[in-house]
């Protein structure tokens, strides 16, 4: 099929990327000023969602809506997906319906089947392995805050989940340095390792790995699905907990980002969300401004002024 999906950051170049970021930012300037802007009119974006979210589905559904198009809320319990029809299947019908699809799946292979047989763009709302969506509004936070991250040092604390991968694939498409601290056996995608070459460093020691960083990330300890893992990696995890004094042996400007969900005093400590080193809270608020100029991106390129 010919549409362009966004599965991944390396579905997009650098460049892509970097107006993609600017873009966001312009569509964040155009709202605060209350300007009506609806280059979507009557364009519909489906989202299927077999895990939970807060952000995601709201920043979906209200970027459509405040591009001028609607959003309708698919979940796996109330569709035939979830009774089995295959994915092939649904792809094919669904696009035809569509103007594009968002997907929150466990296997990242429900996102390339899917794609496969769509006729319009599909978007990673997070699977196992990736959360691209999640990276676009991580580096606008950056740039809008400490400028180019090309050339930073950015410390990635805690579990090699799918937030850690996309980190690895944002130091390569957005060149950076990246420092991985995470216990052993919970590393993240080697390949994607082995792609990144020697832009990607692993550690042990969260100490070591945070010495003049300028962006600071972690997540939940327990990712979605991995639920009956969850007391073994509390007692793992813990010497990975991000906290002030942690930062303090960091860059004097460094920032702190989080996806959220967050579980304080776990993979944060209880105040680190009200340190103003933390932008959490604007990281999240990205997600509605950079995902709608990845909407307007997929759905109507001609609108797209990067
Ligand atoms: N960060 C993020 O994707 O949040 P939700 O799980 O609430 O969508
Ligand atoms: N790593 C987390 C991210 C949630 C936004 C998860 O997959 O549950």
């Amino acid at each position: 099929m010919s549409a362009r999906h966004f599965l991944s950051l390396m579905d997009c170049t650098p460049q892509e990327l970097n107006g993609l970021i600017r873009r966001g930012i312009e569509l964040k300037d155009l709202r605060n000023r209350g300007a009506l802007y609806e280059p979507l009119k009557n364009r519909v974006l489906g989202m299927i969602f077999e895990k939970a979210s807060t952000r995601t589905r709201l920043s979906f559904e209200a970027g459509m809506i405040q591009l001028g198009g609607q959003a309708i809320f698919l979940s796996p319990r109330d569709t035939q997906l979830g009774r089995g029809e295959p994915i092939a299947d649904s792809a094919i019908v669904m696009s035809r319906m569509l103007d594009a699809v968002m997907i929150r799946t466990y296997a990242h292979s429900t996102l390339t089947e899917f794609a496969a047989h769509s006729r319009v763009p599909v978007i990673n709302g997070l699977s196992d392995d990736l959360h691209p969506c999640q990276l676009l509004a991580d580096m606008q936070t950056f740039l809008e805050h400490r400028g180019a991250i090309q050339g930073k040092t950015v410390v990635w604390i805690g579990d090699g989940n799918n937030m850690c991968n996309t980190y690895i694939e944002a130091a390569i498409q957005f060149d950076f340095q990246l420092r991985v601290a995470c216990p052993a056996g919970y590393e993240p995608n080697a390949a994607l390792l082995a792609q990144a070459g020697e832009r990607v460093t692993i550690l042990r020691d969260p100490l070591e790995a945070v010495r003049g960083a300028h962006l600071v990330s972690t997540d939940v300890w327990t990712s979605m699905g991995q639920e009956e893992e969850a007391a073994a990696r509390m007692a793992l995890f813990r010497p990975y907990q991000v906290t002030r004094a942690l930062l303090d042996a960091a860059a004097d400007d460094v920032i702190f980002l989080h996806c959220l969900p967050a579980h304080r005093g776990e993979e944060i400590s209880e105040d680190l969300l009200d340190d103003p080193r933390s932008l959490a809270w604007d990281q999240a608020e990205n997600r509605l401004h950079a995902q709608k100029a990845l909407l307007e991106l997929l759905v109507e390129p001609a609108y797209h002024h990067a």
